[in-house]
């Protein structure tokens, strides 16, 4: 079966990153929903800019502003900024969700925070990935929660394919579709590794990395993009 994520929630026709745009995603039953995650002053906010100025009628950084502050901006259709709550809440154990960390800072209260959601039973182990540019950052969280899966992004191909994903003990490698090809992928599926690219959108694309052999897409229009898949599939 191919994954389907909403990237940024089905963004194609809501807010990127905002709560409607969650319940869009969740409405046609992805399989999974990728969100952009930076500090701010207090929180943890859904965001993809390190500035508040594409998305929002806000101005400054995200991270001096409250998630008071933040949840009384528009960033599209009078809704405000999600916080990291906000979206757990949402989500609940629904869709498998996948954590992309920006300028996430404070990485231990970032554990924290989702240990305490778990421990709640808001959400469950088995349905987070945490991925990063940043591998750093993925190295550490793998050390904090070992049973966390981890999604190593890239935007290259390296010299040694997808080694660095295992390395990073990654459960999947997000891959740019303008830079993934046939090589790359069989070395990562017989690495153990699933492979998903972003951002894919049009059906000609979808159908290019599908003959390519990924396990997923990451796509701004999931309903599209389940129909797309079903059509290939057939
Ligand atoms: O996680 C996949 C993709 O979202 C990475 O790039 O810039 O859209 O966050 P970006
Ligand atoms: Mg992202």
């Amino acid at each position: 079966m191919i994954q389907v994520f909403a990237h940024r929630g089905a963004s194609g026709n809501h807010p990127e990153n905002s709560l409607s745009a969650i319940s869009a995603a969740l409405d046609v039953d992805v399989d999974g929903i990728e969100l952009d995650v930076q500090s701010c002053h207090d929180d943890y906010a859904i965001i993809h800019d390190t500035w508040l100025d594409r998305t929002t009628n806000g101005r400054g950084m995200v991270r001096d502003a409250t998630r008071e502050m933040l949840n009384a901006l528009d960033a599209g259709n009078g809704e405000g900024i999600p916080t990291l709550q906000n979206v757990f809440d949402l989500i609940g154990t629904k869709a498998t969700i996948n954590l992309e960390l920006k300028h996430t800072y404070s990485l231990d209260k970032f554990v924290q925070y989702i240990e305490n959601n778990i421990n709640a039973g808001v959400i469950e182990r088995s349905q987070l990935i945490l991925s990063s540019f940043d591998h750093h950052q993925l190295v550490w969280l793998k050390q904090k929660l070992p049973w966390v899966k981890i999604g190593a992004l890239t935007a290259s191909i390296p010299l040694n394919y997808a080694e660095f994903a295992q390395k990073l003990h990654a459960y999947s490698i997000h891959m740019d579709k303008n830079f993934i090809n046939h090589e790359f992928v069989l070395d990562a599926k017989q690495r153990g590794l699933q492979v998903y690219a972003y951002t894919v959108d049009k059906q000609r694309d979808i159908e290019l990395v599908l003959d390519m052999g990924v396990d997923g897409i990451f796509s701004n229009y999931p309903c599209h993009a389940k129909m797309a898949i079903n059509r290939f599939c057939d």
